[in-house]
């Protein structure tokens, strides 16, 4: 039986960490950390999302608030939105929720967030730090995958991972990070020929493919790392039961055949979060000139 890798509670020891260290900077800095939000329209599931984010803020002592434009809103106000956080002392951070409805260009509204402030690490410049391994903010999900694993004891030099799922906000930089940690990485698509076949042969799975239960258990290889990025909402069956959520892995069935998998709710997205309070916090010590950076939260031994 696999072990779970708890998002929940690695999530928890950082916001104790970024607590402390917001506290113990908060004289130097002179305010504290502030995070907005930028949403477009009303998304019941970004909603949700943009909720948590700021509960989790007030955990650790960051300001944050939500920039709410309608459905209606054109390019331009949204535009006119990120501009004026860009040049707001009190906002180290800025996240544009993604999805954006159509017609809006969600690209050119990333490119236009200041790349000091971009704390979901999507604007090219940091993505390009990425790409060549020089610091920077770096995409949340894949960030919070990778401290999941280092917390969860894997060793990653030299296996073989299979990503599933191309994009920018999580396949992309997912596998780079991976690549970073020495890792031998195939990123499977939607195009890809014989996907069961690739998932077979990986030692770890990430699957990031927005299909609820595409993973099930013969496509798992036996001990591999299984880590599972989707998140869908599975309506209640009848009427006064509730809604439940599942990934894009078959839990149930998977979780006798590996050798580690992270839960859905309570295993990346909670890291993700915790990542971008991370990022959050580490925007507003660059911009304020503190000095140590943030306590790390230990490794096990
Ligand atoms: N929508 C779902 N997850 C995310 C995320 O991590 N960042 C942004 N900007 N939008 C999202």
């Amino acid at each position: 039986m696999a072990k779970r890798l708890n998002g929940q509670a690695l999530a928890a020891r950082y916001e104790t960490s970024l607590r402390t260290s917001v506290a113990q900077h908060l004289t130097t800095a002179g305010c504290p950390p502030g995070l907005a939000v930028v949403r477009v329209g009303d998304d019941p599931a970004s909603g949700v999302y943009v909720g948590r984010k700021a509960q989790a803020c007030g955990r650790v002592g960051i300001r944050s608030r939500i920039i709410h434009h309608p459905a209606t809103a054109s390019q331009q106000e949204v535009l006119e939105s990120i501009c004026r956080l860009n040049a707001d002392p009190a906002c180290d951070g800025i996240l544009v929720q993604l999805p954006m409805p159509a017609p809006l260009n969600a690209r050119q509204l990333l490119l236009a967030v200041d790349p000091a402030k971009d704390v979901d690490g999507l604007h090219p410049l940091n993505l390009g730090r990425l790409v060549r391994g020089e610091p920077g903010l770096r995409p949340c999900t894949p960030a919070g995958v990778m401290a999941l694993l280092a917390h969860g004891g894997i060793a990653l030099e030299g296996i073989r991972a299979l990503v599933i799922g191309r994009s920018i906000l999580v396949g992309q930089p997912m596998g780079i990070m991976l690549q970073q940690a020495n890792v031998t990485v195939t990123v499977a698509h939607s195009r890809t020929r014989n996907l069961a076949d690739h998932c077979r042969q990986a030692e770890l799975l990430v699957a990031a493919a927005g299909q609820p239960g595409l993973v099930g258990a013969h496509w798992v290889r036996p001990e591999a790392v299984v880590v599972d990025v989707g998140i869908h909402r599975v309506p209640p069956p009848r009427q006064g039961t509730r809604a439940t959520l599942r990934g894009d892995v078959c839990f149930a069935e998977v979780e006798p055949r590996a050798s580690h998998i992270t839960p859905v709710p309570g295993g990346v997205g909670p890291m993700t979060v915790a990542m971008l309070l991370w990022n959050t916090v580490q925007a507003w010590q660059q911009r304020c000139g503190v000095v140590g950076g943030i306590t790390p939260v230990p490794l096990p031994r």
